[in-house]
């Protein structure tokens, strides 16, 4: 909660945008409580922060959990906070009950998850698993042109005491703790999801260019429109990529308008298309038929279509979930398997390191809204499995 007062909004909502001055806030508020835990802070060059809790033997690679802390416009307060605070929360009650694990404990913040603000998200985790470089990700622009590299500093200078590490550092294990952001586990009346897999996401930035004209005195027959060519596209891909597949989920989160004026037609449009299924051989047919699709229906406009991400579905293994089902059992909670339809930092760090995601309840599956609602003892039941597969991960 106290976290949540970073970016707090009037209807109960977050918005910390990432790097935003609200993010740098939490983070800053996360390095006091890292220092009121004895715990180093560390960061590297794409912003992620680590809290290390020493172990035993600090040269083994350590074992981390964590998530995110950037929000979406309008976001909740538990979509990502939950795995970072769950995280600092497992190295408090490890030193609260005298444990020091062989293995060192890391508690940590993946920069931009969301891909709100600099898009595509789950940056940092990316950089970290060296599917994107840091180059190539400082490069990142907002919509205001702001990049990466001309904020990332500022965070950076409000962690004075983080000594900054290599990316991508060896690492044992990665767990995730995350609200489900979906109704499966309330429905079913179950504390712990043990998460599968993540389904699959294309997304595309589409440009229809027209031509802007005078509103009053511009021929009909000779407009080109951008409004109406974005709009014809728009419906064209509701209709093929969602027809017979019901399965597949398609979002137009941003849309924008230039000139923007109510005297003027419209001489470009530009607008996001977030594509997900969780089968890959269907996710490349449609994510495939959008450039297509946009062509084929832009009328008297020019498009343009760039993809912007293409991350395949990610699957956590079975001995990871085993893993995991057995902490749950010796706490005896209820559990059920479960695969993500949202994405998560977890679908990087999986490509280098034995990963797994821990899911509770949230109310009404409801995420990405200031509605967004835990009950306080899913949470706490979530931190245990947790602390549960950490410390086993530890000591292995
Ligand atoms: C992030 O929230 C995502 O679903 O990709
Ligand atoms: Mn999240
Ligand atoms: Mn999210």
């Amino acid at each position: 909660m106290e976290l949540a007062t970073h970016g707090a909004m009037p209807d109960g909502g977050v918005t910390r945008l990432a790097l935003s001055e609200a993010d740098i806030d939490a983070r800053r508020l996360i390095a006091r409580w890292a220092e009121s835990l004895q715990a180093e802070v560390l960061a590297d060059d794409a912003g992620n922060c680590f809290i290390r809790y020493a172990g035993r033997d600090p040269e083994l690679p350590p074992v981390m959990a964590g998530s995110h802390i950037d929000t979406v416009p309008g976001g909740g307060k538990f979509d990502g906070a939950y795995g970072v605070v769950a995280a600092l929360e497992v190295i408090e009650a490890m030193q609260q009950a005298g444990v020091r694990p062989k293995r060192s404990v890391e508690a940590v913040i993946w920069t931009n998850e969301e891909g709100a603000r600099f898009s595509p998200g789950q940056m940092g985790a990316a950089a970290f698993a060296g599917t994107r470089s840091v180059d190539e990700i400082l490069c990142v622009k907002d919509r205001d042109g702001v990049r990466v590299r001309d904020v990332l500093p500022r965070m950076l200078a409000a962690l004075p005491k983080a000594r900054m590490r290599s990316l991508g550092v060896p690492i044992t294990a990665f767990f995730e703790a995350h609200i489900e952001q979906g109704p499966e586990l309330e429905a079913h009346a179950t504390q712990i999801g043990v998460v599968t897999g993540i389904q699959g996401r294309r997304s595309f930035i589409v440009t229809v260019l027209g031509e802007a004209a005078h509103g009053g005195t511009a021929r009909q027959s000779e407009r080109k429109d951008a409004l109406l060519g974005a709009v014809r596209i728009i419906g064209a891909l509701e209709a093929s990529v969602l027809e017979n597949e019901s399965d597949a989920r398609l979002t137009i989160g941003t849309f924008s308008l230039e000139p923007n004026a109510p005297l003027v037609v419209p001489g470009c449009v530009r607008f996001s298309v977030d594509l997900r299924h969780p089968e890959n051989a269907t996710m490349k047919r449609l994510g495939d038929l959008v450039p297509a699709i946009c062509a084929r229906h832009r009328g008297a406009c020019a498009v343009e279509v760039v993809e912007n991400a293409n991350a395949p579905c990610a699957y956590f293994g079975e001995p990871m979930m085993q893993f995991i089902e057995a902490a749950v059992d010796r706490l005896q909670l209820s559990r059920r398997r479960i695969f993500s339809l949202a994405g998560h930092d977890s679908r990087e760090i999986v490509k280098i390191a034995p990963t797994g995601m821990i899911f509770v309840p949230c109310k009404r599956g409801l995420s990405h809204s200031a509605l967004e609602e835990a009950e306080p003892h899913d949470l706490a039941a979530g931190a245990r499995v947790l602390a549960e597969v950490v410390i086993a991960a530890c000591d292995a």
